[in-house]
C-alpha cells in the first residue's frame, strides 16, 4: 500500500479543499461540494459517497456530511437531490427556479426531485467503520429518523403499485442523466411543445458547457426537456401523487432500484442495532420484494436486466446495453444463469472490457460516445457498485474474485494515470494529446471512492 500514499494524500487534500461551511438557523454545517468548478452545492448521492470516504480520514467529517444533508429534508420526507449553497450562483438551474422553500425548514433552498437513495447505505458504512461509540450513537440519533422518513416517502409516492420497484420521474433522478436508456422516452417529449421561454432560459443561462466542452455534456435538446419537466412538476405544486400520473418520464430504473434494495437492507441493519426490531423487519421485507422484482426484469432475448418505461400506464421494456445492467449484482438479485451472462459481458473486449472498464455504455453499441457524460465514459462510482456487487458472488463463480480485483486495480490506476476527474475516457487509443479525464477536475466523489477502494483492497 506504500505506493498509494501520495494518491491518498491528494484525495484527502481534495476533500479538504472542497469543504464549505453553511449556516442554517444560526448553526454552522460543514459539507463537501462535488467540485469547485461547477457543482458548488450539496448533491444527495455525491454526499453519501463522499461521507463513505471521509470516515476513513476523520469520522467527525463523515458524521457532519450526512447531518448536513438531512437538514435539507422536506416535511413530507423527501430528501432532494440538491441542497443549495446560499452563497453560490455558479450552477444552473438556480435555487429559486424550483420554488420549494415552503417544504423545507429555515428557508433552505433545494431542488424538488431526488437522487439514487444512497443515504442509508452510507450511514451503515459509516457506523461499520467509525470507532467512537458515543459519537456514532449521537450521529444515529440525528440521521436515523430522517432516513426512515425518506424511505417511507419513497415507498409511498414512488411505488403506488406496490410492486417492489420505485419509479423515477426525471432523468436526473437516475444519476445517469443523459444515459441512452432514456433516449426513447425523452424523444416522445416533442421539442415543439416546450414553451419558447424555457428554451430561451436554457440558452441564456445554462452554465455547464462554459466550464467544459459541450461534447462532454448532455445535449441542448436534453436540457430543454430536463427544465421542461421541472416546470411541469412546479405547476403540479410538487404533489407526487399527481406528478407520477402526469409526468412524460416515468421509469422503473434498475440502477436506482438496485441501490434502493441495498438501502433497505442497510436501514434494516441500522434499526436492528440502534432501533426497533419490528421496523427493521419491515425494511428487510421491502428489500426482499425489490430483489425479486429486479431478478424478474431479466430479459433473455437481450441477456440483460431491463428498465421499464411506465409512463402514463405504459409497460415498455428498455433494453440498452449500459453499465446499469450490472447493478442487480449490488442488490444480490442475480441467479446463477444470469451471473454467467453478466460475467461474460463484463469480460468482452467489444462490450464492457476496456483499458479503463466499465464504460457507461457498451463500446459496440450504436449509442456509445466515449466523451459524452453517461453515454460512454467510465465513472468511479458505478465501478464501485459493480465491484461491491461482484464480491457478493465470490463463492458462486470461480471468475468473480479475479474480475473484482481487476476492476479495483484498473479503477485506481485510471485515477492515478489521469487525476481526480469526474469521469474518464474508457478507451486508450494511444493518442497522448488529450487528457483522458473529463468533466470537472478535483472531483470529491472520485477522491472518496479512491479512498474506499484502497481501504477495501488493504483489508483483503
Ligand atoms: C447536473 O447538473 O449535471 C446534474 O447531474 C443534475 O443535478
Amino acid at each position: 500500500m506504500q505506493n498509494y500514499l501520495e494518491l491518498l494524500n491528494e484525495a484527502k487534500e481534495i476533500l479538504k479543499r472542497n469543504t464549505i461551511t453553511v449556516t442554517v438557523d444560526g448553526k454552522p454545517y460543514e459539507r463537501v461540494i462535488p467540485s469547485r468548478d461547477y457543482y458548488v452545492h450539496q448533491w444527495l448521492w455525491d454526499s453519501a459517497g463522499i461521507a463513505m470516504g471521509q470516515v476513513h480520514l476523520n469520522e467527525e467529517d463523515a458524521f457532519n456530511e450526512l447531518v448536513s444533508l438531512v437538514a435539507g429534508q422536506w416535511s413530507n420526507g423527501l430528501i432532494p437531490h440538491i441542497i443549495y449553497n446560499p452563497r453560490e450562483s455558479r450552477y444552473y438551474p438556480p435555487a429559486d427556479q424550483w420554488q420549494t422553500t415552503r417544504f423545507t425548514k429555515h428557508g433552505i433552498k433545494t431542488s424538488g426531485i431526488t437522487d439514487p437513495p444512497l443515504l442509508a447505505i452510507s450511514a451503515e458504512y459509516i457506523c461499520d467503520n467509525a470507532s467512537d461509540e458515543q459519537k456514532k450513537r449521537d450521529f444515529i440519533d440525528k440521521v436515523l429518523p430522517s432516513i426512515v422518513a425518506y424511505h417511507d416517502h419513497l415507498k409511498r409516492y414512488r411505488d403506488p403499485e406496490d410492486c417492489g420497484l420505485l419509479t423515477i420521474v426525471h432523468p436526473w433522478e437516475s444519476g445517469t442523466d443523459d444515459s441512452p436508456r432514456w433516449d426513447g422516452i425523452l424523444k416522445r417529449i416533442d421539442l415543439n411543445m416546450i414553451p419558447t421561454n424555457i428554451k430561451a432560459d436554457v440558452d441564456l443561462n445554462r452554465k455547464d458547457i462554459r466550464y467544459r466542452g459541450s461534447q462532454e455534456r448532455p445535449t441542448e435538446e436534453d436540457y430543454y426537456r430536463y427544465i421542461y419537466l421541472i416546470e411541469l412538476f412546479k405547476d403540479l405544486s410538487w404533489d407526487y401523487t399527481k406528478i407520477i400520473q402526469e409526468t412524460p418520464f416515468a421509469v422503473k430504473d434498475i440502477l436506482f432500484n438496485s441501490i434502493w434494495e441495498r438501502a433497505n437492507e442497510a436501514l434494516a441493519a441500522l434499526l436492528h442495532t440502534y432501533g426497533n426490531q419490528e421496523e427493521a423487519s419491515k425494511y428487510q421485507r421491502w428489500a426482499e420484494e425489490t430483489r425479486k422484482a429486479l431478478t424478474n426484469t431479466w430479459n433473455e432475448a437481450y441477456r440483460q436486466y431491463c428498465d421499464i418505461d411506465v409512463t402514463q400506464g405504459n409497460h415498455r421494456v428498455i433494453a440498452v446495453p449500459t453499465n446499469a445492467l450490472f447493478m442487480p449484482l449490488y442488490a444480490g438479485a442475480v441467479t446463477d444463469q444470469q451471473l454467467d451472462s453478466l460475467l461474460h459481458r463484463l469480460s468482452q473486449a467489444d462490450e464492457f472490457y476496456t483499458k479503463y472498464s466499465v464504460p457507461s455504455t457498451a463500446i459496440n453499441s450504436q449509442y456509445f460516445n466515449k466523451e459524452r457524460y453517461w453515454r460512454g465514459p467510465t465513472w468511479p462510482i458505478t465501478n464501485y457498485f459493480i465491484i461491491e456487487g461482484l464480491k457478493k458472488y465470490k463463492t458462486r463463480h470461480k471468475d468473480v474474485d479475479q474480475l473484482a480485483n481487476f476492476l479495483t486495480s484498473r479503477t485506481i490506476q485510471m485515477i492515478r494515470d489521469n487525476g481526480f476527474w469526474e469521469y474518464f475516457d474508457p478507451i486508450d487509443d494511444g493518442t497522448k494529446d488529450k487528457a483522458k479525464g473529463m468533466g470537472c477536475s478535483s472531483f470529491s466523489w472520485t477522491a472518496a471512492i479512491l479512498i474506499q477502494l484502497i481501504h477495501a483492497a488493504k483489508s483483503l
